[in-house]
This record gives structure tokens, sequence and C-alpha cells, in this order.
């Protein structure tokens, strides 16, 4: 993540470990899924309950639920009776997803949606105080201008990976739709005067923004 493992070891040294359940869901999902590179995991998992543990949001909103990681960490700072809704066009790692859900004691807090999120999310009729947008990176201008009417006033959305290995600072990169995708929603988003945004660089990037 930082290109020095031993400041990597330290960083984990010294952050709080992970549950035995994240433990287990992190394991399983690299013994039996395609890409697990795709998951949260430790660091990052950590970070966004942090955050959410401080926003208390009572809607969450998730946009690529794989399986499962970062919704139980973000459903962890749900107040009482509050509910994620999370998106994945993938049906098969559904079930997956669930059980873990309900062994992390979040099975009525979370809904599970399945198909194209574009499609989810109009149909949604809820508005959130916290969004993450974690599905297919071409889409995700598409994503913002979905979410954005949807997203309280000072609710928050995240978005991982937008940094893209680096590549959004490539024009080159840019005939690649993964990389324009990110390219164009980090400029349509830091040029809304209606939001207050800062790109962190945890992992591949974690961008966070306020709606005014
Ligand atoms: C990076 S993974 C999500 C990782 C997960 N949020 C976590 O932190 O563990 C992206 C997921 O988005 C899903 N996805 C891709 N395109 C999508 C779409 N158009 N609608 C809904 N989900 C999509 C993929 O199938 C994949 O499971």
């Amino acid at each position: 993540m930082f290109g020095d493992p031993k400041l990597e070891a330290y960083i984990n040294e010294h952050s709080t470990q992970e549950d035995e359940l994240l433990q287990e869901l992190n394991r399983q999902t690299h013994l039996k899924m395609l890409n697990p590179r795709m998951i949260s995991g430790h660091l990052q998992g950590r970070f966004l309950e942090m955050l959410s543990r401080m926003i208390k949001p009572a809607r969450i909103l998730e946009i690529g639920t794989y399986t499962g990681y970062s919704a139980i960490c973000l459903g962890r700072g749900l107040v009482p009776g509050g509910v994620l809704h999370t998106i994945e066009i993938n049906d098969e790692i559904k079930d997956f997803a669930r059980d873990f859900f309900r062994r992390a004691g979040l099975g009525k807090s979370i809904i599970q949606h399945t198909g194209n999120a574009i499609d989810i999310i109009g149909r949604l009729n809820d508005s959130f105080d916290l969004v993450f947008i974690d599905g297919d990176k071409a889409e995700y201008p598409d994503y913002l201008t979905m979410v954005r009417p949807k997203l309280n006033a000072g609710g928050f959305l995240i978005a991982d990976n937008v940094l893209w290995n680096n590549k959004v600072v490539n024009k080159a990169n840019l005939s690649d739709p993964s990389t324009a995708g990110i390219d164009s929603f980090n400029k349509k988003i830091s040029t809304d005067r209606a939001m207050e945004t800062v790109i962190l660089p945890v992992r591949d990037g974690l961008l966070m923004a306020r709606k005014l």
C-alpha cells in the first residue's frame, strides 16, 4: 500500500486489529472469489468504519458490494434502526455476503440489491447521509449524477480508487475507460460548488466530499 513493507507493518501493528469475522471474510474471499484484491481490507475497512461512526448515518448507499467487507464496516456506524442499501451486479456473491451480514448482526439493516447500479439507484426512493462509490470505474460520473440529488445536505460521499494506480496523472491513460471515468468524476465533483472535496492518498486514493 505504501511501497515500504516496514512502514506498512508498523501502521498495521499500531491500528486496531481486524476482528475474527472480518479476518474470516478476508480469508474466504481470497480462497473462493475471483479478484480478491477488490476487497477493502483491514486498514481501509477500519477507516471506513471510523468515518461511519463519526457521521452516525441513518441511511447509507453503497455501490459495489462484492463480498460485503466495506458494507459491514460502514454498517457498524449506522444509528439504531438505520439502513444500508448496497448494490452488486454479480448475483453469484449475494448469498456469500448475506451470510457475513447476518453473522455481523447486520442482517436486518443491510438491504442487498442485485443488478446494474445505474438502474437500481433510479428506483431507490430514499435519501442518504453517506454514499460509498466502489462499482464500475467507467461509470463513476454517472453514479455521481444519480446520487447527488439523493445525498442529504450535510451528507458525505466517499469514492474508492480515485487515483487508479496513479494512472489519472498521465493524460495518455485517458483512452482507457476506467481511467477516463475516474478522472471525469474527480473533475466533476471537485468543481461542484455544492461539494467540499478532499482526496486522501489512502491505498488507491479515497475521495471524500461533503454536500453543503
Ligand atoms: C471493488 S469491488 C467492491 C469492493 C467492496 N466495496 C469492498 O470494499 O469489499 C467492485 C464491485 O462492483 C461490482 N460492480 C461493477 N459494476 C457494477 C455495476 N454496474 N452495478 C453494480 N455493481 C457493479 C463488481 O461486480 C464488484 O463486485
